[in-house]
């Protein structure tokens, strides 16, 4: 496909950073941004709210309905939503569904998609592909902070263990699925993030775009 502006998919496992990273790195490049976990998660929330299970029910028809206003909703982060999101994303019908959803939002200007198939599935010939990852403890520490929670609450490492079971079962369910699996393309840049803070991977994000980007026009 030619395009006259660039794609960026942004990939990697559950709390990663793909969002923060993804939203600053498509503000400093003046490129449309799409969290494409919030298209998921607004199929489990309307389907929910109708008490209809994601186990058992297809979602396809509710995520041929989807308006932008779902995704603008208060209530998509929830851990009900997270594990509902899980198991919609699963459903091939949800995911075709919402192909040429993520492809038109980056037609007209190109744009940063952040996901888990952005690279592999949505946009193979995406111009950069990053893969953002880090270890499990330090996914949920930072799920923890984002959260709200207190660096001395006398519960912190409950917490967190909780968050990080739910974390590796989400990742493992992501990764083990038939349709559209989360892994690295063969074509991606990892960054690992365990010891970067959230200005350290921009840079390091920006870096590599830049690069890709200039090998194009040369
Ligand atoms: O923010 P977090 O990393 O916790 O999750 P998310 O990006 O909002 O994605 C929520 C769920 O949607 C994931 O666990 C995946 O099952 C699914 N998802 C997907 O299958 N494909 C995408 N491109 C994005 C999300």
């Amino acid at each position: 496909m030619t395009r006259s502006a660039p794609v960026i998919a942004v990939d990697g496992p559950a709390a990663a950073g793909k969002g923060t990273l993804s939203k600053r790195l498509a503000e400093v490049l003046g490129l449309p941004h799409l969290d494409t976990g919030l298209l998921y998660r607004a199929v489990a929330r309307r389907m929910l709210d109708a008490a209809m299970d994601p186990a058992c029910s297809s979602g396809e028809t509710v995520a041929r309905a989807l308006v932008p206003d779902d995704l603008k909703r208060t209530d998509l982060r929830t851990p009900d939503v997270d594990a509902a999101a899980s198991l919609v994303a699963r459903d091939q019908g949800v995911r075709q569904a919402l192909v040429d959803m993520q492809r038109l939002f980056a037609r007209a200007q190109g744009a940063v998609l952040d996901g888990r198939d952005i690279g592999t599935v949505i946009f193979p010939d995406a111009d950069v592909k990053l893969y953002i990852t880090a270890s499990a403890r330090t996914r949920a520490v930072r799920r923890y902070m984002q959260n709200g929670g207190s660096e001395t609450a006398p519960d912190r490492e409950a917490h967190i263990c909780e968050i990080e079971q739910a974390l590796i079962a989400r990742d493992h369910a992501d990764s083990t699925r038939a349709s559209a699996p989360l892994r690295m393309a063969d074509d991606a840049v990892k960054i690992e993030t365990d010891a970067l803070n959230a200005a350290e991977v921009l840079a390091e994000a920006l870096r590599i775009t830049k690069a890709a980007l200039e090998r194009q026009k040369a």
